[in-house]
């Protein structure tokens, strides 16, 4: 095998205990910035004043927008991106769940350029400037968009969730602090880390894997496999908290130079129709009929899986899907029912269309090619 690689992560991440606080220092990206987040929690926690107080200290201007939905939309951004454009923000710092790092980059894209937000999905608008720096500061454990270069938004006018980015779109820094996390609920602790999981999965099993991604996804995976758990069960152990923020964060880098596959493009089509149903969730879901699918395709990645999973005898692709199993059950989300979201057999039909459609660029990085019948089948499997 000739071994060759890209890497290009262009993001400065400060990660561990305490790090928000480095906002004192560190050197930011501009003079005046919108704080982007969801608002409750992120206020509640005092986490936006503490950021207010570093800026306040250092004399850069802000902006808040609070406004942003779990899944967020495309009307999120544009209005973010008009108080950019209205009062001359010269930087944004998105602080919340992946909802609010995604909206940021969005709205860096949208507010350097013309255009309304969904303009640019449907290739209207172009995304030609140099975008408006960002900083990260995830709360959750999860999407990894902290060290990635994509972002997804809903429209849900359209009942469409897409994922967009480009180079320009990486965050400037990253700020990646546990303390952050700490009082993540159990389900939602879960259902994140999953996420993280499946990013990592997704990208060692998908033909743009490459050396670099494999060991970074394989680290995620071994850490999520020995540290989610506790973090579910026991919210106030700092070190499962930092393992898996660690594997969120490793995981966001293999999305970056690696891709998701069509697992994802499944999953956003039943949250887009379903915005109720939250991301990590909707993978879970689905993840055992599809891994079930997938894993006689490349044995050889299934097994190392299912070795870093704590299974060092496998030898069989399918102890994957047994580890992945056990994972679920011991993570207490093992009785997730489509059904309790509103979905509906006979929706599956539509449903992956919308897969196809939306995310035909995943479904180009499985290495066997999945049919709507496939995609049909995984769902069917998956009900209850
Ligand atoms: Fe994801």
């Amino acid at each position: 095998m000739s071994l060759k690689f890209n890497y290009n992560v262009p993001t400065k991440i400060v990660f561990g205990k305490g790090s928000l606080d480095k906002l004192a220092k560190l050197k930011l990206p501009g003079k005046k910035a919108l704080i982007v987040t969801g608002g409750t929690s992120t206020t509640r926690l005092g986490y936006i004043d503490r950021i207010k107080a570093h800026l306040d200290a250092r004399e850069i201007g802000y902006e808040v927008y609070s406004k942003v939905q779990p899944n967020p939309t495309n009307v999120n951004v544009d209005e973010g991106a008009e108080i950019i454009k209205n009062t001359g923000c010269d930087f944004i710092i998105g602080i919340g769940g992946g909802s609010s790092i995604d909206s940021a980059k969005a709205m860096s894209m949208v507010a350097s350029n013309e255009g309304k937000c969904w303009d640019f999905f449907t290739g209207v608008s172009k995304s030609k400037n140099k975008a408006i720096p960002v900083v990260a500061i995830p709360t959750t454990a999860g999407t990894g968009t902290e060290a990635d270069q994509w972002f997804v938004i809903t429209n849900e006018t359209l009942n469409q969730k897409i994922g967009w980015g480009g180079d320009k779109f990486f965050p400037a820094l990253s700020i990646v602090d546990p303390d952050l996390m700490m009082s993540v609920p159990p389900k939602y602790t879960a259902y994140q880390g999953f996420d993280a999981m499946f990013h990592s999965i997704e990208g060692y099993i998908a033909k743009t894997a490459n050396p670099v991604t494999d060991l970074y996804a394989l680290k995620a995976i071994e850490l999520i496999g020995s540290n989610l758990p506790e973090a579910v069960k026991n919210g106030g152990n700092e070190d499962a908290r930092a393992a898996v923020a660690m594997a969120s964060t490793l995981s966001g880098m293999v999305e970056a130079i690696s891709s998701t596959t069509s697992e994802h493009a499944m999953e956003h089509s039943l949250s887009a129709f379903h915005p109720e149903l939250i991301h990590g969730a909707g993978l879970i879901m689905i993840s055992v009929a599809y891994h079930s699918h997938f894993a006689p395709a490349v044995p050889e990645r299934y097994i190392a899986m299912a070795k870093a999973l704590g299974n060092e005898n496998a030898s069989d692709p399918m102890d994957f899907v047994s580890a992945l199993k056990k994972l679920i059950d011991d993570c207490g989300v093992s009785d997730l029912k489509m059904s309790d979201f509103g979905i509906k057999e006979s929706d599956f039909d539509e449903l992956a269309e919308n897969a196809m459609a939306t995310g035909f660029s995943m479904l180009k990085a499985d290495r066997a090619a999945l049919s709507k019948e496939d995609i049909i089948k995984i769902y069917s499997e998956s009900y209850k």
